[in-house]
């Protein structure tokens, strides 16, 4: 198996709306006229309303988290508000499609990850072509993933997880964000690696799996350090292992999955920024401009590095760049999953 690196959609026209202000017997009649498509000028004054950006995850997740991090620095640098927009559903997909077909002025944003070059080969019915009916923006960061138990779940060390789980695969529970969620990904990963086909339970997030993890409700996920770290260091969940090829710095005593004697288990999670296809080349330059200044934010490098990663390099914070990567993981893991035959729906 190789490395997994491996709405408000309100319809929104280019075009100010105009305000005619009359004074008419002491009532104020405000009149309001939408303009035309066109682009070019309205482009030049982007953005002169809030921007909302689409995470196709529930609230409390890596990829909430990652978006949020970001958002408020890129709130400052385009001077507008940036609303954060949980929608999720479908590993992803069904809030990625809606941002596809959103007006594509630069208003509606999605925040998505490695879930974007799974969801053709997963989702045979899927609503978008991820390289056709998105503008790239840039990427954003890659994380690492842990697996994860709960406190109660008897296993002490991933060696012995693997031994556990081969004898009680009957029972044992895997919780993930629901098909080609990261989540979901690694899950695989870990089950063609020991031989299992476990009880795999989805959620609409890992925010929420991860909640129910802690409550005993699950036995374990494997999920982003963006979302564990704050656990692990809390001792509410049991960490075995980290899927880099070598130890992070934000967990130095978390042995590799590679050091347990799982080296096909590696992934890391990488995160890029979308537009609909449609949206004027300015606009994408704007908030792709923002995107480079907030990940170089000081606050952001710091709490990323808490959690466990950092921003990409700026040259990967280009359409280009994440074009690039986009096309590769998608050749890279449609035949991975054509081959292990595994669908959503
Ligand atoms: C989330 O934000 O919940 C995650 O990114 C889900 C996942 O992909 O495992």
């Amino acid at each position: 198996m190789d490395t997994m690196h491996a709405d408000h959609n309100t319809p929104r026209r280019w075009g100010k709306p105009i305000r005619i202000l009359a004074a008419t017997t002491g009532l104020m009649l405000i009149l309001a006229a939408c303009g035309q498509d066109g682009g070019g000028e309205d482009a030049a004054s982007y953005p002169d309303d809030s921007i909302t950006i689409t995470v196709p995850f529930a609230a409390g997740g890596p990829t909430d988290t990652v978006t949020r991090l970001v958002a408020k620095p890129m709130s400052k640098e385009l001077g507008q508000e940036i609303v954060v927009k949980n929608a999720e559903g479908a590993g992803g997909t069904l809030a990625a499609g809606d941002v596809a077909e959103a007006e594509p002025d630069g208003y509606t944003l999605l925040m998505h990850h490695i879930g974007m070059s799974t969801a053709p080969a997963l989702y045979p019915d899927l609503a978008f072509d991820p390289l056709k009916d998105f503008k790239t923006i840039g990427l954003v960061t890659t994380v690492p993933m842990t697996i994860v138990s709960n406190k109660d779940f008897e296993p002490n060390n991933l060696e012995e997880l693997v031994t556990y789980v081969k004898a009680n695969a009957d029972k044992v529970t895997l919780a993930n964000a629901g098909v080609g969620a990261a989540s979901h990904l690694c899950g695989l990963l870990i089950e063609q690696a020991v031989g299992v086909d476990l009880n795999e339970v989805p959620y609409d997030g890992t925010g929420p799996a991860l909640t129910d993890l802690v409550g005993g409700q699950v036995d374990f996920l494997c999920d982003q350090t963006t979302n564990t770290i704050p656990q692990i260091e809390g001792d509410k969940v049991k960490a075995f292992a980290v899927t880099t090829p070598e130890r992070i710095d934000a967990l130095p005593d978390l042995q590799t999955t590679a050091e347990a004697g799982l080296p096909d288990v590696e992934v890391g999670v990488w995160h890029g920024l979308y537009a609909p296809a449609e949206t004027p080349d300015e606009v994408v330059k704007a908030v792709t401009d923002a995107l480079a200044k907030a990940l170089k934010d000081p606050e952001v490098v710091k709490k990323m590095a808490d959690l466990g990663t950092e921003p990409v390099p700026e040259d990967q914070v280009t359409p280009d760049a994440h074009t690039k990567l986009l096309g590769e993981q998608i050749d890279l893991w449609t035949p991975v999953i054509e081959d292990a035959g595994v669908k959503g729906s």
